[in-house]
């Protein structure tokens, strides 16, 4: 089947479509339909199903014959390691650390919240959680210990799994300390913690909760996979909203499977046994559908890459990992390119590898620029997709479907909608617009499997997030536009989520970080534009008159106090000392009008700006930084 036909059949048959997908699961006990629909505009998918995620991503391969076949290869520059993990491995390595949980006490619905750098243990911890029946939380290593604190009093986890230590290009980030103060800060307190010692680093365990992941194994009995109905959270995972509240997206189990399963061969076009690569890391959305589930539910061998695109060793290190690796199809943010281009333009590191099992390079995480896009295709010589998608969807909203048929690129479009995605793009009162006409980004409900059921404790926030907006829509929170052959285009956020290398970050959070410093009568936060990262977030400061500290000095410690609360990963490194703010009359700070300013772009000076003044003050504090150049 086509393209075009497929996606029809997807929307006015979604039963019939999704239950031929489901086959290519293996069920305990297979659902009587697929969409559950009583409860809407809240869906959920194959509900009365009984499943389980690990046996579909790990037993049923060793069952088939393919025990042998590497599930995993571990390769990090970083440490100078490559290791290969077969399947049959894997099933042993999980059902023992899944049994070590079991004997702790860890069943089924139980919250396990994993705090892990990009080693396979991460992957084992996940499957771990999955065979058991129990929903783990990724928290990423480059947050601080209050945004762990803050994802362990909303999951409330009966138990923490972390390793010793991260390691980033010259220094090794110890999670221990990052942990234990998380763990004082929260108001919920695990049961236990298992931690992985890393040889880098070899963490002091606090008696009485903290377990060492080995020894906790030794003679306990592998636990085996405990089916779940389909409804049943597979994982939270906790993304940036408008405020340091993050939200805890909800993956519900058969849909996560059904959904990733039809994705590797028609998005990614890869076949069972085939090499897939995603070089994101398991914190994100990206590692959790791509490092580690679709690939191994499909039969494919993952990589788990620790290392970066530049500098570990060299701007050359992807290409060696294809190159070794036969990786088949590639996945990684435009911001990774820029990076790996930013060094080696003319790309002489390609040609010292072998590339030709590349078939394709699939790009998402932020806008996808041109040039970048050009470049690659350029050095690659190889189809390079842009998709869309987001942590509430946990697959591609919209992509080329390389495995069903090749659509033509159009540049600047990450093409077209996926099944089950009816994508439309709405005016302010919710009434689609022609053609080439800009406006909010929505996909008329029900989503399809796979994407987020509700939020974590939080159904009025869902309702109020992604619901109200547009009813009978859910709200992506983009904006752009659609062509007249139905290639959306993607502009930009209609929220305060800026994307940072690829990493969504919310400027909201940022300001309340800001705002606690004893010096900051008011703050802004914005994401000015950045020629390699995508974005990055510029703070303004007003103080407090009589403030105790020179102004360079709050700008110091607001870094550091970004740094320390929310983490390295909000790479917030600038801000300026201001008089006043520019706001409306009504008292609302006009952010967007700040974010031209700083990009040097044109704009309409807002009919309801309360003193157009500030505004050149804002362009002579911008300017002191080098940004505001028209
Ligand atoms: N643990 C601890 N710290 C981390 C971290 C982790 N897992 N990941 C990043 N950090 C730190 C970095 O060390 C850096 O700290 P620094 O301020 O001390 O230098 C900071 O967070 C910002 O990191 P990053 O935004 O990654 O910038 P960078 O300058 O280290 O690297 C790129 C730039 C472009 C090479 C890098 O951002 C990159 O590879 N981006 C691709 C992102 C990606 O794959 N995203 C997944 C979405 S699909
Ligand atoms: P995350 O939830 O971290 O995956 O971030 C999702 C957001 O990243 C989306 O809502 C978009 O704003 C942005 N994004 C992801 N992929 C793309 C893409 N291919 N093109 C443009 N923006 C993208």
């Amino acid at each position: 089947m086509r393209y075009a036909d497929l996606h029809q059949r997807s929307i006015t048959d979604p039963n019939g479509f999704w239950m031929e997908q489901a086959q290519a699961i293996d069920w305990a006990r297979p659902p009587s339909k697929a969409l559950f629909d009583e409860a809407a505009p809240l869906y959920e998918w194959f509900s009365d199903g009984m499943v389980n995620t690990c046996w579909n991503a790990v037993d049923r391969h060793v069952e088939a014959g393919r025990g042998d076949q590497t599930a995993i290869i571990y390769d990090s520059p970083i440490t100078d390691t490559k290791r290969k993990i077969t399947y049959a491995e894997l099933q042993d390595r999980v059902a023992r650390l899944a049994g070590a949980l079991r004997a702790k006490g860890v069943e089924k619905g139980d919250r396990v919240i994993i705090y892990m750098p990009m080693i396979p243990e991460a992957l084992d911890a996940m499957l771990a959680c999955a065979r058991l029946g129990a929903v783990h939380s990724v928290v990423f290593g480059g947050f601080a210990a209050h945004e762990l604190a803050v994802r362990i009093d909303d999951a409330t986890p009966k138990a923490i799994i972390a390793a010793s230590c991260g390691l980033e290009p010259g220094r090794v980030v110890k999670y221990k300390p990052l942990l234990d103060n998380a763990i004082e800060q929260a108001q919920h307190k695990p049961d236990f913690c298992v931690i992985f010692q890393r040889e880098q680093e070899t963490a002091a365990l606090t008696s009485g909760r903290d377990l060492d992941w080995n020894a906790c194994q030794e003679g306990v009995t592998p636990a085996d996979c405990v089916p779940v109905e389909g409804n049943h959270p597979a994982y939270i995972l906790y993304t940036s909203g408008t405020t340091g509240q993050p939200k805890g997206v909800i993956r519900a189990t058969a849909g996560h499977l059904v959904a990733l399963q039809w994705t590797m061969k028609n998005i990614y076009d890869v076949e069972p046994g085939e090499v897939f690569w995603a070089a994101s890391d398991v914190g994100w959305v990206v590692g959790h559908s791509y490092i580690c589930y679709a690939p191994l539910i499909t039969g494919n061998t993952t990589i788990v890459f620790e290392g970066k695109p530049v500098g570990t060793p060299d701007a050359g290190t992807f290409w060696r990992v294809i190159s070794e690796h036969k990786v088949k199809s590639f996945f990684t943010a435009p911001t990774a390119f820029r990076a790996v281009k930013r060094e080696d333009p003319k790309g002489a590191f390609v040609t010292k590898y072998d590339l030709s099992c590349l078939k394709t390079v699939y790009l998402a995480g932020e806008r996808a620029d041109s040039d970048t896009i050009i470049w690659a295709q350029d050095q690659l010589k190889v189809p390079v997709i842009d998709h869309w998608w987001q942590t509430e969807t946990g697959w591609a909203i919209a992509a080329n479907p390389m495995g069903v048929e090749a659509l033509p690129v159009k540049l600047g479009s990450p093409a077209v909608g996926m099944p089950g995605y009816n994508i439309q793009v709405l005016d302010e009162g919710g009434q689609p617009v022609s053609p080439g006409t800009l406006g909010a980004i929505a996909l008329k409900l029900p989503l399809p499997p796979g994407t987020l059921p509700n939020l974590w404790n939080a159904e009025a926030r869902f309702r109020k997030s992604y619901l109200e907006q547009f009813p009978g829509y859910y709200a992506t929170g983009d904006a752009g536009y659609m062509d007249e052959d139905g290639y959306i285009y993607i502009m930009a956020r209609t929220d305060d989520v800026i994307n940072v290398a690829g990493h969504r970050l919310s400027t909201g959070a940022m300001e309340e970080v800001l705002a606690g410093h004893p010096d900051v009568a008011e703050c802004a936060v914005i994401g000015v534009s950045d020629a390699l990262k995508g974005q990055m977030p510029l703070g303004f400061l007003c103080l407090n008159k009589g403030a105790d500290r020179a102004p360079e000095d709050v700008v110091k410690d607001c870094v550091k106090r970004v740094r320390d609360q929310i983490g390295p990963v909000a790479a917030f490194k600038l801000a300026v000392v201001v008089e006043r703010l520019p706001k409306t009359r009504s008292g609302k700070i006009l952010r967007g009008t700040m974010v031209s300013i700083a990009d040097g772009q044109p704009f309409k000076m807002p009919a309801t700006i309360d003193d157009p003044v500030i505004l050149d003050e804002i362009r002579d504090a911008l300017r002191g930084l080098g940004y505001a150049q028209s």
